[in-house]
């Protein structure tokens, strides 16, 4: 099976294999996910030293931790002796991890402090070299942390590049940024990694077609006439829309046509119609402007803006997905008005939301579908608007209209790309 086989020069056909295979699997974990700087979580969630929250880097189990020193620090979550996870609790704050099976301990920043056998023998292993396996690089922006196993990766910025030009629209315009409330939801989907992560990178096309019990027709017709996709770099996306300039603020202040306005009536509106008389001053004319749809980071985070959360499609395999998902609230906003913006995220996602059922069943339904023999003849169809894309005066990256599937095209050639060279590496 060669790459080129299964993605071809445009991206418009894609071999079914490339969700289903177990070889592509494997090579995924060595050409994307060694390679490429993956999301841990975010600094609202280990403020203090010794706070430490669990992440994952695709299928290793991360501690991402606040060091005593008040330093990042991400460990891989196996004891040096005999690799059992040496932190058993999602979050936390502690000032030691301490090994289940011979109490070996280590400091919240990954050094190994103590071996209790040691003062019964003669022999003292150098301690300093036996510390957790440390993640290489880890950097932060705005917060948000990410991790690579790849030293000589490029510096977070410049992987993130245009992207934070429409990350910012929705994290800079709130004074304090954003905060992420509480633990992760966590639940496992029988599908494919890269099918959640397609959907959220730009797919707003199916919005009144599956979710028409929700979405009406109208606010998706309104997504067609002012809606954009972007890509920044290929993998990286943002779906959005820029409301006309003359466009009533209860149009055009992010959340105004969400949960927590409805439920927190004229308290939370006029918190919201604050936020959008202060977002030009902050993000400019033009992004004050744009209401966002659906973002995401290559190669496994989302960001969902309608509904305010981020999301890591960690893979277990190529048929399952071990899915995390964060509500976010504007860091600076009250307490008792970050509750009530939370259930912008709680009301349709996280397991229980009924968009999230109805995409998490597609997803699985789209699984089986690049499992079935005797099709492999059929490859999915991803031309729709091949080449309509194009730069734009005021956008950064290739921007199109919503329909134009020009984002998954993108993810799939970097895909594609990085496959080919680690095969060729290998
Ligand atoms: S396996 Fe961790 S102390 Fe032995
Ligand atoms: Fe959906």
């Amino acid at each position: 099976m060669r790459i080129t086989d299964l993605v071809n020069e445009d991206a418009s056909l894609i071999s079914r294999r490339c969700w289903s295979s177990q070889a592509i699997y494997e090579l995924e974990k060595q050409a994307i996910f060694a390679r490429s700087w993956l999301f841990l979580g975010h600094e609202s969630q280990i403020r203090n030293p010794g706070d430490f929250v669990q992440a994952y880097m695709c299928e290793t189990p991360i501690i991402l931790s606040r060091g005593e020193d008040g330093e990042l620090c991400a460990n891989v979550n196996s004891c040096t002796h005999r690799g059992l996870p040496v932190c058993r609790a999602d979050h936390g704050n502690t000032r030691r991890f301490i090994c289940p099976y011979h109490s070996w301990s280590y400091s919240v920043s990954g050094e190994l402090v103590a071996i209790p056998q040691e003062k019964e023998l003669s022999g003292r292993p150098d301690k300093s070299a036996l510390g957790l396996k440390r993640v290489p690089r880890v950097e932060s922006w705005r917060g948000m942390i990410f991790g690579s196993f790849d030293e000589a990766i490029i510096p977070l910025e410049d992987y993130l590049g245009d992207m934070r030009f429409y990350l910012d629209a929705f994290i800079d315009r709130f004074p304090g940024g954003i905060e992420f409330m509480g633990a992760p939801h966590r639940w496992t989907i029988n599908a494919n990694w890269k099918l959640p992560v397609e959907n959220q990178l730009g797919d707003v096309n199916h919005g009144a077609f599956l979710h028409a019990a929700i979405i009406p027709r109208e606010a998706q017709d309104t997504i067609a006439q002012l809606g954009y996709t972007a890509v920044t770099t290929p993998g990286h996306g943002a779906a959005f829309r820029i409301m006309p300039k003359d466009a009533p603020v209860d149009d055009m202040a992010w959340g105004m046509e969400a949960m927590g306005s409805i439920l927190g009536g004229n308290e939370v509106q006029e918190y919201l119609r604050e936020v959008q008389a202060q977002a030009a001053e902050r993000v400019g004319d033009l992004r004050a402007r744009m209401k966002g749809l659906t973002y995401g980071v290559y190669p496994n985070l989302s960001f969902l803006w309608s509904n305010t959360s981020f999301k890591v499609s960690h893979p277990r395999g190529p048929g399952k997905v071990e899915y995390w998902s964060w509500a976010v609230v504007p860091a600076t906003a009250p307490e008792h008005i970050k509750k009530i913006l939370r259930t912008n995220y709680s009301s349709f996602f996280g397991p229980a939301g009924i968009l999230e059922q109805e995409d998490s069943e597609v997803w699985t339904q789209q699984f089986q579908g690049s499992n079935i023999d005797f099709a492999d003849d059929r490859p999915y169809f991803y031309g729709l608007g091949l080449g309509e894309e194009g730069p734009h005066p005021e956008l950064p990256g290739l921007v199109s209209v919503t329909a134009n599937e020009f984002y998954a095209r993108q993810f799939f050639m970097r895909w594609r790309d990085e496959l080919q060279a680690a095969e060729g590496a290998s």
